[in-house]
């Protein structure tokens, strides 16, 4: 160990390990099912692999252009406008990532200053806070209300101060489950008309939506997508997580600012990655299959829970359940969490952590981004409760 002597003054003083990696590590320490970190415990499909080998033994291993390789930002395009009928340029509009928190980092990067003012809606994914304190902006939070997890668009209006710089919203929504709505997206177009805030959409989970909902994203709403910046996540969408790749989709003056920062923060993505899914990309089939494959895995997994004394919320979108469990304990839920974990054998995150002040509705979240063997096996232990 190397220990300093420098006073150090952090700017995060408040960050410790985040309660993904302590419910992993606790998860392995106990031998308890891991419901609790968002990854996928199956494989991707052998040919997206086949085609990362085959571009690293083709010799694509060399740096790709800044803002990604042309054929995927292309393939992107492609998709972006199938869908959403959105044109979005590959040159100037679209530039692909190290994953969906390094294009939200990037995005904060580029547009907060010292003193502004970002509005962050509560439960929240956890890097949003930590990337605006760190580059000297202040979070100001709204609330997704309890238990249906719907934004208040006149408590947003109230926040808006002139200091706001950005609005960061999620859909489909980790941890909740939730969706917005045409009526949200365009509450927030009337609440930003004539500003220039800058809406950050966290768009990560934008094919995991079920019962025939469709996701709605802000790159389809004339007016949010000239002010938007548009993440997502191939992560997610292929699953493979580890590979931390993704993209960005915004208006050629916003990407250009977004560019100067991503230049000097990652510079490029790797090439061989990049090439393997483009190729993959180019049967629509792979995105398109995977809301009906996680609905089936969302069904399967509530289904192991009936008859429990959890009570299921709706989950619309992503691949987490949220569950109340104040009919099996009165316990805070970090100490039902770790309770969970330690007796019964079923590793999930307390809500709570999604909270900047700490709210507990005694509410925990499961992912069900798992085998049926697993979900099953983690049935079996949550019944016997
Ligand atoms: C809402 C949300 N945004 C962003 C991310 C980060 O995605 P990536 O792994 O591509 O960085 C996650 C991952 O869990 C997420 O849930």
């Amino acid at each position: 160990m190397i220990s300093t002597s420098l006073a150090i003054d952090s700017k995060l003083p408040w960050v410790g390990t985040t309660i993904f990696t302590v419910m992993s590590k606790l998860a392995a320490d106990c031998g308890a099912i891991n419901l609790s970190q968002g990854f996928p415990d199956f494989q991707a499909e052998p040919a997206l692999f086949e085609a990362v080998t085959r571009a690293m033994n083709d010799g694509r291993n060399q740096y790709p252009p800044m803002a990604g390789l042309p054929e995927l930002r292309q393939a992107i395009a492609g998709k972006v406008e199938s869908l959403h009928g959105a044109r979005y340029d590959a040159d100037h509009e679209i530039t692909v990532t190290a994953g969906a928190t390094q294009a939200l980092f990037t995005a904060i990067a580029a547009f907060v200053r010292g003193g502004d003012e970002v509005i962050v809606f509560a439960p929240f994914y956890d890097s949003y806070v930590p990337a605006v304190e760190t580059v000297g902006g202040r979070a100001v939070y709204a609330r997704l209300r309890f238990p249906d997890y719907r934004p208040d668009w006149d408590e947003v209006r109230a926040l808006i101060t002139p200091r706001t710089r950005m609005i960061i919203v999620n859909s489909p929504n980790n941890p909740a489950g939730s969706l917005l709505t045409a009526d949200d997206l365009d509450a927030l177009a009337e609440l930003t008309r004539d500003t220039d805030i800058v809406v950050l959409a966290d768009e990560v989970y934008e094919h995991i939506v079920f019962d025939g909902r469709r996701h709605l994203s802000v790159a389809a709403h004339p007016l949010l997508s000239t002010r938007s910046i548009v993440v997502s996540s191939f992560g997610k969408t292929y699953h493979i997580t580890g590979w931390k790749i993704g993209y960005v989709l915004g208006a050629a003056d916003l990407m250009a600012e977004f560019r100067k920062v991503h230049q000097f923060n990652v510079f490029t993505v790797n090439t061989p990655c990049q090439i393997g899914i483009a190729d993959y990309m180019r049967d629509p089939a792979r995105y398109l299959g995977l809301a009906a494959f996680y609905q089936h895995k969302r069904d399967f997994f509530r289904e192991q829970l009936r008859g429990t004394k959890f009570e299921l919320l709706p989950c619309h979108g992503t691949y987490f359940q949220l569950a109340r469990y104040d009919a099996v304990s009165d316990l805070p839920d970090r100490d039902f969490a770790v309770w969970l974990t330690r007796e019964i054998g079923v590793a999930v995150i307390p809500v709570s952590v999604f909270h900047h002040d700490g709210r507990d509705d005694r509410v925990v979240r499961f992912c069900f981004a798992k085998q049926e063997s697993t979900l099953a096996a983690a049935g079996e232990r949550l019944r016997r409760l």
